[in-house]
């Protein structure tokens, strides 16, 4: 092979009691994909940030096409060709998007004023490349993570760059948008580029990658090129051991029926309307591509947005629309897609994070006991297998999917009544993932009526009782445990098979 595009040599990083990155080497050449795996809290991300000069690293060196560089800024790698993708999205909500994809390089005419027109022309271009079909005057706020996810890549295309680097793409990409990605990647490979690309999806992983780099606690465990690329030896890089195979899914009987949603029309989709029911001690699954209308449904029955029609009840009650404090107070929990609205507050310890919601819980006399709130939330994040210096640490430090192993728990600890989990495992590792489903089992044990909404197929089918197949904005239909499979779930969800529809 041929020299390398970018090599990193002995690169450490510390931060506050933690070795993020402990001596990684990695090199990384023209015209290949390079997938980075690695647990929760591995190093991945900020391995990315160091070579894309958000962070700079404590010690080792980089060489950009066999000179040695620094690359002190995020500008400077954009300028050598380096573009970086971020897992936490970095756009501005109130701009619209073609001002996203040029924002700090904008177009200009006669050297002062803003091209706003070729902007505009560049933009539709690259949204038609990468199938994202929206007008590029959209304002941002109005997407949804999925579709933000797609204008981040667009304005790393539109860099023109040597180098992309993808920090886990497709957690909020559905099979249809990824699939559209990986032909824009296959593209790039094509054109002599660089793509590196972050995911802890295996099945991704292995379509698309010509090798595989590891890390494990800030260690570089291994490489495997495209032949070696099987399941088994990337865990075993990754965790350090083989993992068992899974535990066999518990049987569950359901109870009563809990929530019940009749006719339900939102603003995302006012022509149709969407009836189900949530029972006791059952695992829902609500798939669909995103798009589909179930983040709308979920938010409108927990009162986050007002629905246009319907009714929602809770145990034959009816619910006041548009009023989540109501839901809450009726037993009803819902944890968002959006991990910025899931109301973590990043400067606080992961210990108040977990104990906020349960304040009350702790203060019996009216005193609130440290100490139980210590023990609780070192239960909850063992049991989360959250990683970390401790339960002390901020969650604002903590890695991407240790993020969203807080925001789960905070509403699991409180044992609610009926829980909606909006992707409750994106970004989250193949080990830990285990343990947030049998958390979930658990829960619906107890007798709590869960509705998962996931983009995942595998998780749909691991979870789910029952399947609710929604397709622009109605139920496409409902699959039991026996009719589930990946084929007749994608049937219903691309519209294609209009089976069992909605009573
Ligand atoms: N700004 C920061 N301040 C303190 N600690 C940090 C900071 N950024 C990362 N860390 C720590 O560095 C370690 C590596 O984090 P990193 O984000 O690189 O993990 P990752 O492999 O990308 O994980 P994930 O799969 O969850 O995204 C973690 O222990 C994390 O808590
Ligand atoms: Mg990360």
């Amino acid at each position: 092979m041929s020299a390398p595009l970018l090599s990193a040599r002995g690169i450490s990083k510390r931060f506050a009691g933690v070795r993020a990155l402990d001596n990684v080497s990695a090199d990384f050449f023209q015209g290949e994909v390079v997938a980075v795996m690695g647990e929760n809290g591995a190093g991945k991300s900020t391995l990315m940030k160091c070579l894309a000069g958000v962070h700079q690293p404590d010690s080792g060196t980089l060489t950009w096409q066999g000179k040695d560089l620094r690359i002190t800024s995020t500008r400077r790698a954009e300028q050598l060709g380096i573009a970086f993708i971020h897992q936490e999205l970095n756009l501005c909500d109130n701009l619209d998007v073609a001002s996203n994809v040029f924002l700090g390089r904008e177009l200009k005419k006669a050297g002062c004023f803003l091209d706003a027109a070729a902007m505009r022309a560049r933009t539709a271009a690259l949204l038609e490349r990468i199938g994202l079909r929206i007008p590029t005057n959209t304002p941002v706020s109005s997407l949804s993570i999925g579709q933000r996810q797609l204008v981040e890549i667009a304005r790393a295309l539109s860099l023109d760059a040597r180098m992309v680097i993808m920090d886990e793409p497709t957690s909020s990409l559905t099979a249809g948008e990824t699939a559209t990605l990986f032909s824009v990647v296959r593209d790039l490979r094509t054109a002599g580029i660089c793509v590196v690309f972050i995911s802890h999806r295996i099945p991704e992983i292995t379509a698309i990658a010509d090798r595989v780099i590891v890390l494990k606690d800030g260690r570089f465990t291994g490489t495997l090129t495209k032949s070696e690329l099987a399941p088994d030896r990337i865990v075993s890089l990754m965790v350090g051991r083989d993992l068992p195979p899974p535990e066999p899914r518990p049987l569950r009987q359901p109870g009563p029926v809990r929530l019940e949603v009749s006719n339900l029309r939102t603003a995302a989709f006012p022509a149709r309307q969407l009836s189900f029911s949530l029972r006791a001690g059952e695992i829902t699954g609500a798939a669909g591509l995103v798009g589909a209308g179930r983040t709308e449904a979920a938010r409108a029955i927990f009162g986050i947005d007002r629905p246009i029609a319907g009714t929602i009840s809770i145990d034959g009650n009816p619910l006041t629309h548009g009023n989540p404090r109501l839901a809450i107070r009726a037993g009803l929990a819902l944890v968002p897609e959006d991990r910025k609205e899931q109301g973590l507050i990043l400067d606080m310890a992961i210990r108040d994070n977990l104990s906020l919601p349960r304040l009350r819980h702790f203060a019996p006399s009216g005193f609130i006991s440290d100490a139980a709130i210590n023990r609780s939330a070192e239960d909850l994040s063992a049991s989360l297998s959250i990683r970390s210096t401790g339960i002390h640490k901020l969650v604002g430090e903590l890695s991407g999917g240790n993020q969203q192993k807080v925001a789960l728990g905070r509403w699991l600890a409180l044992s609610p009544g009926i829980i909606i989990l909006d992707e409750p495992t994106r970004g989250v590792d193949v080990g830990a993932k285990r343990e947030i489903y049998s958390l979930i089992e658990s829960l619906a044990a107890s007798g709590t009526a869960v509705l998962v909404i996931s983009s995942d197929l595998e998780e749909i089918l691991r979870l789910s009782d029952r399947i609710l197949v929604l397709h622009e904005g109605h139920l496409a239909g409902t699959l039991t445990r026996q009719e589930a499979s990946e084929a007749s779930v994608m049937q219903l969800a691309t519209g294609s098979s209009p089976r069992r529809p909605a009573a």
